[in-house]
């Protein structure tokens, strides 16, 4: 069983994605907890380096980077972890490609294109929160990102991620959860939603 969670920056997903986690660990399954970009792989290091540099790579090369860091993700953790029966739970995944570099005016065809060949997770989980909610809780982190990260964090492109979020939830069948409130709370809500699948 493969779980992605999607959400806005700061919508709380990581948290999200660590208590389903947890819960399930707890009723004796095993499960991988993982996140893009990759923290573990070279390919993520360089990623998030790249999102990091002052000096603004072209959307397109990041489009290039995330596409390469989800192959080694795919490739080294995923596939094995399905093949050995785990539960994987990936923060983020493809879906944020189509949302924040399509967003960022790559031509969506290039994007579905060079993400063609992974596979497709069973239950995408987003994670909706109002683009002003999100922000304050960005500021709180107060992690002095500077680069990419700082422009994805701004209220207006926030507020159309989470647009495009909306409609890619709509159209790919994602199951959407009210990210406000504490934390326990919305994770009541996920496995409310979750339980129809035998977890
Ligand atoms: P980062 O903010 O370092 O993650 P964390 O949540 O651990 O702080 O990096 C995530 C950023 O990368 C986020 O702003 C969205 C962006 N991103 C893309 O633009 N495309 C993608 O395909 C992925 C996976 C992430």
């Amino acid at each position: 069983m493969f779980f992605v969670f999607e959400g806005i920056d700061g919508s709380g997903k990581g948290t999200q994605a660590r208590l389903l986690a947890d819960h399930l660990i707890k009723k004796g399954r095993r499960v991988v907890l993982t996140e893009e970009p990759t923290k573990e792989l070279f390919t993520g290091y360089f990623t998030r380096i790249l999102l990091r540099s002052k000096d603004t790579p072209d959307p397109k090369t990041v489009a290039l980077m995330m596409a390469a860091d989800r192959n080694e993700h795919v490739k080294k953790v995923i596939e094995p972890a399905l093949r050995a029966g785990e539960i994987v739970i990936s923060e983020r995944y493809f879906w944020s490609s189509f949302v924040y570099q399509v967003l960022q005016g790559v031509e969506e065809g290039f994007v579905h294109y060079i993400n063609r060949d992974f596979p497709r997770p069973d239950i995408t989980i987003l994670v909706d929160v109002p683009a002003e909610v999100a922000l304050e809780r960005v500021t709180a982190r107060a992690h002095g990102n500077d680069g990419l990260i700082q422009q994805f964090e701004r209220l207006e492109f926030l507020r159309q991620v989470r647009e495009k979020y909306l409609e890619l939830a709509e159209k790919e069948g994602f199951i959407i959860i009210d990210g406000r409130g504490d934390p326990e709370e919305v994770h009541r809500k996920v496995l409310e939603k979750i339980r129809d699948y035998g977890l």
